[in-house]
């Protein structure tokens, strides 16, 4: 069968309330300062999750957001594909919680683990079954509450990170409009440079893997930085390859938003213009699952992407996971 199968028809996103810049490090006790946090990622800010705030709340909002753009009601949605590495519980899937709160009664839903990457596989995940048939209308979730699964104490992670979910729904294609390419791949011999030692089966939580920071996330900043920007130099060629398109012919770019340097680095070795590549880093951080959904669904409201736009979606996380995609709108 001949792509496009889908196309996004809505999107919406959500974020905490509470904004927390560079400077605020210092009152919680972190020696590091807004010149080395900007000048090293872009970041200005973030938004982190207080009280009453949950992934599910986020992705609740951001879901009803995208359903009142899309002119679908919650009894319509077939299936719910979440992307996230950072759920309100382990047990059951983020996703089924979500499907509660927004009482999407006739969906299945499940969760999708692939780090940063995972709303492209998540819409891809979308693709299959809406193709299949399985499905006609599915939400599509990208979000994180990063800022539970940090250590508070490590400079190196902690100033990165922040929390937002964006939310897409997907359904077939009309006029030639939608997902024209994927590509998507993972290197898991390479998965303890960005990972959670602690917390899983292997080894439990506990005080130990509490107070050894076992329990939090844990990079390997330079080794993952190189991985990135080689890794999504390539998911973009081979999206455009896919698609039968030159890297001209793309209106936007939609990179995964952790690092400016990175997104930099990876636009010259694909040749692309900044002009035509989209960041907002330095108002989220690095929000994993949540960074291209929300960053969609900003260029949809401001009028970045219309009728027509032709977007490269590009990604890189944990994993290592990384992947592309090309959507006409
Ligand atoms: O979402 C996908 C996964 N994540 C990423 O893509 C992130 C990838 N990596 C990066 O973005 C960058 O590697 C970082 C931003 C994490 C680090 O930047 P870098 O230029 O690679 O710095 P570095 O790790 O080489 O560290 C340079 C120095 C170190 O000091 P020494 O050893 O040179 O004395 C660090 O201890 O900067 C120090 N440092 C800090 N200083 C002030 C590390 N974090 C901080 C901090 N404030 N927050």
């Amino acid at each position: 069968m001949k792509r496009p199968h889908v196309m996004f028809t809505g999107t919406g996103r959500a974020v905490p309330k509470r904004i927390m810049t560079n400077h605020d490090f210092a009152a919680i006790g972190i020696e590091t300062d807004d010149a080395w946090i900007v000048d090293r990622t872009g970041i200005r800010q973030r938004h982190v999750a207080g009280p009453g705030e949950s992934l599910t709340s986020l992705a609740a909002e951001a879901s009803k957001t995208a359903m009142a753009a899309a002119g679908v009601n919650a009894a319509e949605i077939d299936a719910i594909v979440m992307a996230t590495v950072s759920p309100d519980h382990l047990l059951p899937a983020a996703a089924v919680e979500v499907q509660a709160a927004i009482g999407a009664s006739r969906a299945a839903a499940f969760d999708v683990d692939a780090a940063c990457t995972g709303w492209i596989y998540a819409v891809v995940v979308a693709e299959g079954l809406i193709a299949t048939g399985n499905a006609e209308t599915v939400l599509v979730i990208g979000g994180e509450v990063l800022t539970r699964i940090v250590n508070w104490k490590d400079r190196n992670t902690c100033v990165l990170f922040g929390d937002g979910v964006g939310a897409t729904i997907v359904k077939r294609a009309t006029k030639g409009k939608g997902l024209l390419s994927s590509y998507l791949r993972t290197d898991g011999t390479l998965a303890k440079l960005l990972w959670r030692p602690a917390g899983g089966g292997e080894m439990a939580a506990s005080d130990a893997t509490i107070a050894d920071g076992s329990f939090w996330v844990h990079m390997q900043g330079r080794e993952v930085f190189k991985h990135a920007v080689r890794s999504m130099a390539d998911a973009c060629e081979r999206a455009l390859d896919g698609a039968k398109l030159s890297a001209d012919s793309v209106d936007l770019v939609i990179p995964h938003q952790a690092n400016v340097r990175i997104i930099e680095a990876t636009a010259k070795h694909a040749n692309i213009s900044m002009d035509k590549v989209y960041v907002n880093v330095d108002r989220y951080g690095n929000t994993s699952a949540g960074s291209i959904p929300i960053a969609l669904d900003e260029c949809i409201r401001s009028g970045r992407i219309t009728d027509g736009s032709t977007v490269m979606f590009v990604g890189f996380g944990a994993g290592f996971t990384w992947g592309s995609l090309i959507v006409r709108f």
